[in-house]
């Protein structure tokens, strides 16, 4: 190898290692925003491959123009979402921790994806201002046990407002609190237990009805 070109490959794997340095690993970047926010988190181990393509199951992505995504964190059901959406579909992933929204935007540079700082419950509102009347499916991954009272009931309600008839809200928690939240909305909510998860979580589909095109609230 003539030496300026050892020189190069040299300088790139140094490259390499300053970035790796630089740039937190989601791991770390989670702990990161557990420590900081523990009760907002809510867990300390992001979820696992199989919870997320059981809950993703149910999705029909060819026909889905709008996912929104509720505490998105570092990303682990983010990516996965944007490996199987559509090209001209558009993911909004709305957190409360700006580090969390920050550390998205840089490290997912994809056009589809539209990273929010803001909370669950103003999704009516998010999803208008970036030109949706409707999402086709809402994912939560976020602590409804631990949240502030009146926030469960408000996002509750305006997820159910914000769906298109037909959509669904799909829910994975480690309590089943968020029932409460959900089932005044939606006709039909169906469930699930996930073991391969620390901890095993709780899951929910709830469906917006198609014919009435509201939920119930
Ligand atoms: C358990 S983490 C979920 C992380 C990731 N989705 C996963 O599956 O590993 C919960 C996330 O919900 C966010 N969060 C808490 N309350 C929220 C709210 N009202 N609106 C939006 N995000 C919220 C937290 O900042 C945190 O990133």
């Amino acid at each position: 190898m003539p030496p300026s070109t050892a020189r190069s490959v040299k300088s790139r794997r140094h490259a390499a290692r300053f970035n790796d340095r630089r740039a937190p690993s989601p791991r770390w970047q989670f702990l990161r925003g557990f420590l900081k926010h523990p009760v907002m988190v809510g867990s300390i181990i992001p979820s696992s491959r199989t919870l997320i393509e059981r809950m993703l199951k149910p999705v029909d992505w060819e026909t889905t123009k709008l996912v929104v995504e509720y505490g998105p964190g570092v990303g682990t059901f983010t990516r996965p979402i944007l490996e199987k959406l559509g090209d001209k579909g558009v993911l909004i992933a709305i957190d409360t921790n700006a580090d969390f929204i920050r550390y998205l935007r840089e490290s997912i540079p994809d056009e589809r994806l539209v990273a929010v700082t803001g909370s669950a419950a103003d999704v009516d509102q998010i999803v208008h201002d970036h030109g949706f009347d409707h999402a086709d499916y809402v994912l939560s991954g976020i602590p409804f046990s631990t949240l502030p009272p009146g926030v469960g009931d408000a996002i509750g309600k305006a997820t159910a407002k914000v769906l298109r008839p037909g959509g669904a809200f799909l829910v994975y928690q480690f309590s089943a609190k968020v029932f409460d939240f959900i089932s005044p909305h939606f006709d039909r909510i169906d469930r699930g237990f996930e073991w391969i998860n620390v901890p095993p979580a709780k899951l929910f589909w709830a469906w917006k009805s198609q014919s009435t095109g509201k939920g119930k609230a």
